[in-house]
């Protein structure tokens, strides 16, 4: 435990988000200015709203977490906040403001305005720039408002106004800012992955518990369980929809924990994990809901973990993004023609299968997604310096014309998840005992010069250590 006080922690962090801003400066040039929302806040039903959650970049940037602000950032370093304004009859009911006389001080930032005041300041701060930053299309309105801010100025330049000539998304700088995740970043991700791999202790536990004490168990049992860890951690929520998914319910890759009856001898995929402070966990577990696998399941089950072995090995920096998945389907695409989910004498080699994408029937999705403050988190999956180097084909299986782009190369400090799967419906030629199998396994990478970190391995993979853990 550190011996900071909380004030010194603060101080510590608003050294981040300011060096953050400063590199943003840096970017949008002398003559910039970068113009930011926070998220609006959500309504649920008729006075119930979703519980807030502030826009990523802005988080990123500030660590504010109040709704109704924006952030303003100059070429010259300098950040403005506009905020909610002092108000005690409305924090009476909705809860404590910081107020722009302490949002300076208290976050380390040059200046800070009632928000109230934003469309009469922007006009000035924008006066004499030569380019505006914001991001496109993620807030609704916000051209509009933009163009009411350069009217306003246009109407001022007999009077020596002078208005941009430039407008630029700011999701670009930020998106590539954000792909390489920072030490704070990296530790507080670490710290959802630990939390989140407990949570999936915890309902493998309960589900061969509560079955050999002969209980009913649903779905719902076991999600119970992962958002009480979650939660009992300090974790705010679950950073998407928890999947709970018994049996067959796991070969539908979007299910949400419901009701479904956690039987013995079938499987249950979980796929479920917490944000904390700002920042996505993306963990799947595929367990036997008694705690032993059967024989069709281990063989699939081990055929995955083997492929999820192989994508790990090729992430590392220097490979391609693309790595990880080819390294998991060539192992997965083999798997299948070895048990008999493929027949070699339809689909032909291991090469064939993979050209004509045979393996799709088994294995749909890709093997990982950048992850970060958002689960699927932002940044470019095409290497920036190759974006001109094109090649185009005709997908096997639907005939489209598809653009390829040089892969992203990785680079110490981004994060990923390897996520390979095997998900058999009933259909012909399939043998009947692999019927109904959905397994995914799903771990958080972060980037090295070697190879990669694992960021939630608390939590079990290998067949004889679920099982293990599930007798204790
Ligand atoms: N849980 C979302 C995903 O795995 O991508
Ligand atoms: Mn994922
Ligand atoms: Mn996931």
């Amino acid at each position: 435990m550190s011996n900071l006080t909380h004030q010194e922690i603060a101080m510590n962090t608003n050294a981040i988000y300011a060096q953050r801003r400063a590199r943003l400066a840096q970017q949008i040039g002398a003559g910039g200015i970068a113009i930011l929302p926070t998220a609006p806040e959500q309504q649920r039903n008729r006075d119930s709203d979703f519980p807030y959650r502030p826009d990523s970049y802005f988080y990123y940037l500030t660590g504010f977490a109040e709704p109704k602000a924006w952030l303003v950032v100059t070429g010259d370093g300098k950040s403005t906040l506009f905020c909610q304004p002092k108000d005690m009859e409305r924090e009476i009911w909705d809860g404590y403001r910081l107020g722009p006389t302490d949002a300076p001080a208290q976050l380390g930032l040059e200046a800070a305005y009632s928000v109230a005041e934003l469309d009469a300041k922007l006009p000035a701060l924008i006066d004499g720039r030569d380019a505006v930053w914001f991001p496109f299309a993620t807030h609704k309105g916000l051209e509009t408002r933009f163009d009411g801010w350069l009217g306003a100025l246009r109407a001022r330049v007999r009077y020596g106004a002078l208005c941009p000539k430039t407008q630029h998304d700011l999701c670009g700088v930020l998106d590539e800012m954000r792909l390489v995740k920072d030490a704070h970043e990296q530790a507080t991700m670490l710290r959802a992955g630990q939390i989140s791999g407990a949570a999936h202790i915890r309902a493998m536990q309960l589900s061969a518990n509560m079955l050999r004490t002969g209980q009913e168990v649903r779905e719902y049992h076991l999600e119970a369980e992962l958002l009480h860890e979650f939660r009992r951690h300090g974790a705010q929520s679950p950073a998407y929809g928890s999947i709970v998914a018994a049996g067959a319910n796991a070969c539908v890759l979007h299910y949400r924990a419901d009701r479904g009856l956690v039987k013995g001898g079938e499987l249950v995929l979980i796929d479920a994990a917490c944000e904390l402070d700002g920042y996505a966990s993306d963990i799947t577990r595929t367990f036997p809901a008694n705690g032993v696998f059967t024989g069709p399941q281990r063989a699939l089950y081990e055929l995955v973990l083997a492929s999820q072995e192989a994508a790990i090995a090729a992430t590392k920096a220097g490979a391609r993004f693309t790595d990880p998945h080819d390294a998991a389907v060539k192992v997965l695409a083999q798997g299948m023609l070895d048990v008999g989910l493929l027949d070699k004498n339809k689909v032909g080699s291991l090469d064939d299968v993979i050209e004509k994408r045979a393996y799709f029937q088994f294995y749909m999705h890709r093997t990982g997604h950048w992850i970060g403050m958002d689960v699927h988190d932002c940044g470019d999956y095409t290497e920036p310096g190759e974006i001109g180097q094109v090649t185009t084909r005709k997908d096997a299986l639907t005939g489209d014309t598809i653009k390829d782009r040089p892969a992203r190369i990785l680079r110490a400090g981004m994060a990923l998840t390897i996520e390979p799967g095997l998900y058999v419906r009933p259909a012909d030629g399939v043998p009947e005992h692999f019927h109904h199998i959905g397994i995914r396994i799903e771990d958080d990478a972060i980037v090295s010069e070697g190879g990669c970190t694992l960021l939630t391995r608390d939590v079990p993979v290998g067949v004889a250590d679920i099982e293990a853990l599930m007798r204790a």
